[in-house]
C-alpha cells in the first residue's frame, strides 16, 4: 500500500514510526513532514490544508490512503473534500461535521448534554449576551473557567481566580479578545481531579481504545508557569485502572461513538477524550478530533498491532474484526525545547547528538538546512523511551534529551513522577 500522512509535528513522525513498522507498507509520503519524518518516509512539500494539491499528488502517486494528524485539516473538511471528489480513498479522519466536536466548544457541551456524557455544568454566550453571562458566572464558584466557543491553538480557555477578573475577561472575550472564535464563549463549573488523555480509533460503528497518557502542559516542573503545546507524556496513568476505564467506555466512549452515529455524524478516525477524575468518575473535559501530542510519542510506543490493519479496520468499517495488543511496558516522552518557548524563541540552532540509543526519538520543530539539522520551532525533539516501570523509562529519557544537544535547550525532569 502506498500512504499519505498530513503534518509535520512531532505526533506526526509518531505516526510515521508506527505506520512504517507496519508490513503493507510499500511507500509513506509525508506532508508536509519534518526532518524526522524523512527518516521514516518520503517528505513532500504540500501544507496539510492545501485540499487541491493533496489530492493531485494522492492521484499521481496512486496513494490508497490518507492519514489525517492535526486538526486543522479536518475541521476544514478535508474528509467531505475528498469523499466528494476522491471517495475510492480513504481518509483517516472525521468528517466536518465531526471534527466540530473539537472545532466548537458549545457543540461538543450540547453533545455531551444531548447524550448524558458526563462533563462539567455550563452555559454558552454571545455577544449580545454579555450581561447574562456576567450573572451566570455570579451563579458559580471560583475558579472560573471561560471557553472561546472555537479553536484558538490551545489559548483559547482561560481559568480565572476571581468573580471581577472573569466578568472583566468575559467582556473581552465577547469583545472579539480571539477574533471570530470568541464571539460565543462557554462558561463552565471548575473541575478538580488529575487529567487523562484516552484515545479511541473508530469506523463509525466499532472502535478500539488505545493505551491512555497524561501529558504535561506547563513550561515549569512541578506544573507551574505558562500552558504549552505538551512538555512530554506517560503511559500507562495508573488511576486508570480496568473499572475506571470500564466506566470511561461504558458513560462516554460508548455514547460518543453511538451518539455521533444516531445524529448522523460520519466519523472515521481518531477520537482524543481528554478526561478528568473527580474523585472515582471521569468526565470529559474537551473532546480532540485528532491524537494528542505529546501524547502519541508515548502511545505508540505502547500499541503492539500492525496499526495499518487498523486503519483498514476503520476504512472497511469492520474495526471489530482487529485485534488490539498493548505493550505492557510503560513509555515515557520527554520534549526538548527552544528557550523561550512558549513565549518569544528563536530558530535556526543546529541539533546534535539527535539518534538516542535505547530510545526513539521523534521529531517535532526540525528542518535541514544546508544539510544540517536545526530547530524549526518551539517544541524540538521529543526522546520516548520504554521502562519496565515510569520511573525507568523518564531515566532513559531524561538521559537522552541530556545527550541531544542544541543552544538554548529546555526540557522538564519530572514527567509522569506525580502519579
Ligand atoms: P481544553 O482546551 O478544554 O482542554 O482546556 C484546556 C485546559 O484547561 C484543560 O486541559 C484543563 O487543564 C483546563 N480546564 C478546562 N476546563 C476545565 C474545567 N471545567 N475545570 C478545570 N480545568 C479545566
Ligand atoms: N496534548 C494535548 C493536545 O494534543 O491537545
Amino acid at each position: 500500500m502506498k500512504l499519505l500522512l498530513l503534518g509535520s509535528g512531532g505526533r506526526e513522525h509518531a505516526l510515521a514510526w508506527k505506520i512504517a513498522q507496519s508490513p503493507k507498507v510499500e511507500k509513506l509520503f509525508i506532508a508536509p513532514g519534518n526532518a524526522g519524518t524523512s527518516l521514516v518516509g518520503e517528505n513532500v512539500a504540500i501544507k496539510a490544508d492545501d485540499f487541491e494539491a493533496i489530492a493531485q499528488f494522492v492521484r499521481d502517486q496512486q496513494i490508497d490512503m490518507v492519514v489525517v494528524g492535526p486538526e486543522d485539516p479536518l475541521v476544514k473538511g478535508i474528509y467531505d473534500y475528498f469523499f466528494e471528489n476522491l471517495s475510492d480513498v480513504p481518509v483517516i479522519g472525521p468528517s466536518k461535521a465531526g471534527a466540530v466536536l473539537e472545532g466548537s466548544k458549545d457543540f461538543a457541551k450540547a453533545f455531551m448534554k444531548r447524550h448524558n456524557i458526563p462533563t462539567a455544568a455550563y452555559q454558552t454566550f454571545d455577544g449580545t449576551q454579555v450581561e447574562e453571562g456576567c450573572k451566570y458566572l455570579e451563579t458559580l464558584k471560583a475558579p472560573y473557567v471561560l471557553k472561546a466557543d472555537g479553536l484558538c491553538a490551545g489559548k483559547g480557555v482561560l481559568i480565572l481566580e476571581t468573580l471581577e477578573e472573569a466578568q472583566r475577561e468575559l467582556r473581552e472575550m465577547l469583545g472579539g479578545m480571539f477574533g471570530n472564535a470568541s464571539s460565543r464563549v462557554v462558561i463552565e463549573e471548575f473541575l478538580s481531579g488529575i487529567e487523562c488523555s484516552v484515545f479511541v480509533l473508530t469506523d463509525g460503528k466499532n472502535y478500539k481504545i488505545l493505551p491512555e497518557a497524561k501529558d504535561y502542559k506547563r513550561i515549569g516542573e512541578g506544573d507551574t508557569g505558562l500552558n504549552t503545546g505538551g512538555m512530554g507524556s506517560v503511559s500507562p496513568v495508573p488511576f486508570a485502572t480496568p473499572e475506571w476505564m470500564a466506566k470511561v467506555e461504558k458513560e462516554i466512549i460508548a455514547p460518543t461513538v453511538n451518539g455521533l452515529r444516531e445524529e448522523g455524524i460520519v466519523y472515521k478516525g481518531f477520537i482524543f477524550f481528554g478526561l478528568i477524575n473527580c474523585d472515582g468518575q471521569p468526565k470529559v473535559i474537551e473532546y480532540n478530533c485528532r491524537m494528542g501530542d505529546p501524547e502519541t510519542e508515548s502511545v505508540m510506543l505502547r500499541l503492539n498491532s500492525d496499526i495499518v490493519d487498523l486503519f483498514e479496520g476503520v476504512a472497511h468499517e469492520n474495526l471489530d474484526e482487529c485485534a488490539i495488543e498493548f505493550d505492557e511496558r510503560a513509555a515515557v516522552c520527554v520534549m526538548c525545547v527552544s528557550g523561550g518557548y512558549p513565549q518569544a524563541y528563536e530558530k535556526g540552532f543546529t541539533i546534535s547528538n539527535a539518534e538516542v540509543e535505547g530510545s526513539v526519538v521523534f521529531h517535532a520543530g526540525t528542518a535541514i538546512k544546508d544539510g544540517q539539522l536545526v530547530t524549526s520551532g518551539g517544541r524540538v525533539i521529543a526522546v520516548s523511551s520504554y521502562g519496565k516501570d515510569k520511573a525507568e523509562a523518564l531515566a532513559k529519557s531524561m538521559s537522552g534529551a541530556q545527550q541531544i544537544q542544541f543552544e538554548k535547550k529546555y526540557f522538564r525532569r519530572d514527567i509522569g513522577q506525580d502519579l
